[in-house]
C-alpha cells in the first residue's frame, strides 16, 4: 500500500513552538527519511472560517503565512504538495456525502469539539459548520487516500471520528476509502507543549507562545521571563523539573540528552539557578530558530515564489481529489449520465 502523508493547519494565526514540537517536526522527519509516496500540507481556511465567519480578514491574512511557516522550517516544495483547502472544491462535495453518515449526537460527543465549544463560549449558538468540521476533515484526508496524519494530540478524537466515517462509508457502499492513522511524537513533552506561563497549552489568546517568526530579542525576553518552579526560591533549594515548562521545553528540544539529564539532576538536587537553565534553553531554541528565520527572510523577500508554490500545489491537489471523488460517486451510485 502506498504511504501518503497529509496534514493541515488552520490559518488563524502564526505557528509557534507548540506546533513545531508536535506536528511540524514530524513533517520534517518524514521528508528527511523520504520513505513515502506523496506528502500534502495545506492551509485549512475553510475550517478556519467555521468559527471565524464574521472575521474572514483574520483567515485571509494567515492563509499564506502558515504555509510560509512550513516552508521556513525547511519543508521542500519539490517533495511536498502545498495547497489551500478552499482551492479544492471537491472537498466540499465529499463533505456533503459524508454528512449523511454521522449523527448529531455523535458530533456533540466528540471531546475535542466539546472542549473547543466551551473555550469559544458558543453555548447553544454553535455554528453548524463548526460542529461538523470533523466531517469536512474526513474529506480532507480521504480525498488524497492519505494514511499517515501527523497532528497535535488534541486532534486524536477528530481522527477517531474520521476513521468511523471511513468504516461506515466502506461498509455501506463497498471498499472505497483509505483508513488513516494519526501520528504523534514519541517524546511526551513534544505532544503538547505548555505555554511560557506554565499553562497547559500555548495559545495565542493566552499570550504565552514563542512564535517561529519571533526575533532573537523577543525569544530572549520570553524565555527569561518564563514560569518555572515557584518554590525554587534560593539557588541551593531543590527544584521541581516535572511541571516546570523550562525543563519540559528542554526535554522537547535539547538534542544533547546527557547535558539535559545532568541539568535536570542538578536542578532537582539544588544548587542550579533558573537563570542558568534559561540561558541554556535560549541557546537551544536559538539554534533551532535561526535557520528558520533565515529561510523565512528569503520567502518574505519573494512572495511570488510562495504564491506560485501554493498555486501549483492546489492545482495538483485538485486532480488527486477529483479521482477520489469520482470513486466515491461511483460507489454510491451518483452517476447518471453515460460519458
Ligand atoms: N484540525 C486541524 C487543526 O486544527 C487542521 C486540519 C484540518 C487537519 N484538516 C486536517 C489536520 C486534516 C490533519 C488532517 O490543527
Amino acid at each position: 500500500m502506498s504511504k501518503i502523508i497529509l496534514t493541515g493547519d488552520r490559518p488563524t494565526g502564526k505557528l509557534h513552538l507548540g506546533h513545531f514540537a508536535s506536528s511540524l517536526r514530524l513533517r520534517l522527519k518524514y521528508q528527511e527519511e523520504g520513505d513515502y509516496d506523496e506528502m500534502y500540507v495545506f492551509s485549512a481556511d475553510m475550517q478556519g472560517l467555521t468559527d471565524n465567519a464574521k472575521n474572514p480578514e483574520k483567515i485571509k491574512e494567515n492563509v499564506f503565512e502558515v504555509i510560509k511557516d512550513n516552508l521556513s522550517i525547511g519543508l521542500d516544495p519539490k517533495k511536498i504538495t502545498f495547497f489551500v483547502q478552499s482551492g479544492v472544491p471537491e472537498l466540499n462535495e465529499l463533505t456533503m456525502f459524508y454528512l449523511n453518515l454521522v449523527t448529531l449526537s455523535r458530533l456533540k460527543r466528540n471531546p475535542t469539539i466539546k472542549e473547543e465549544i466551551k473555550q469559544r463560549g458558543f453555548e447553544e449558538s454553535i455554528p453548524v459548520g463548526f460542529l461538523t468540521y470533523p466531517i469536512s476533515q474526513a474529506a480532507d484526508i480521504t480525498a488524497f487516500d492519505a494514511n499517515v496524519i501527523p497532528v497535535g494530540d488534541d486532534q486524536i478524537p477528530i481522527l477517531e471520528q474520521v476513521c468511523e466515517i471511513v468504516d461506515t462509508f466502506n461498509n455501506t457502499y463497498g471498499d472505497t476509502l483509505v483508513r488513516p492513522k494519526y501520528v504523534i511524537p514519541d517524546n511526551k513533552s513534544s505532544r503538547r507543549l505548555p505555554g511560557t506561563d506554565g499553562k497547559a497549552k500555548m495559545s495565542k489568546s493566552a499570550g504565552n507562545c514563542i512564535y517561529l517568526s519571533d526575533d532573537t530579542e523577543t525569544v530572549r525576553k520570553k524565555v527569561m521571563s518564563m514560569f518555572t518552579d515557584p518554590n525554587h526560591i534560593k539557588v541551593e533549594n531543590p527544584g521541581n523539573t516535572k511541571d516546570n515548562p523550562v525543563f519540559i521545553y528542554l526535554d522537547a528540544f535539547c538534542e544533547d540528552r546527557e547535558k539535559f539529564e545532568e541539568l535536570k539532576n542538578h536542578y532537582e538536587r539544588g544548587g542550579l539557578g533558573d537563570k542558568v537553565v534559561k540561558e541554556y534553553l535560549f541557546e537551544v531554541l536559538e539554534s533551532i530558530l535561526t535557520p528558520i528565520r533565515e529561510r523565512r527572510a528569503y520567502y518574505d523577500e519573494h512572495p511570488e515564489i510562495v504564491e506560485e508554490i501554493i498555486k501549483e500545489g492546489t492545482a495538483h491537489a485538485r486532480e488527486k481529489a477529483r479521482e477520489v471523488l469520482n470513486k466515491v460517486r461511483k460507489s454510491i451510485g451518483v452517476e447518471y449520465f453515460k460519458k
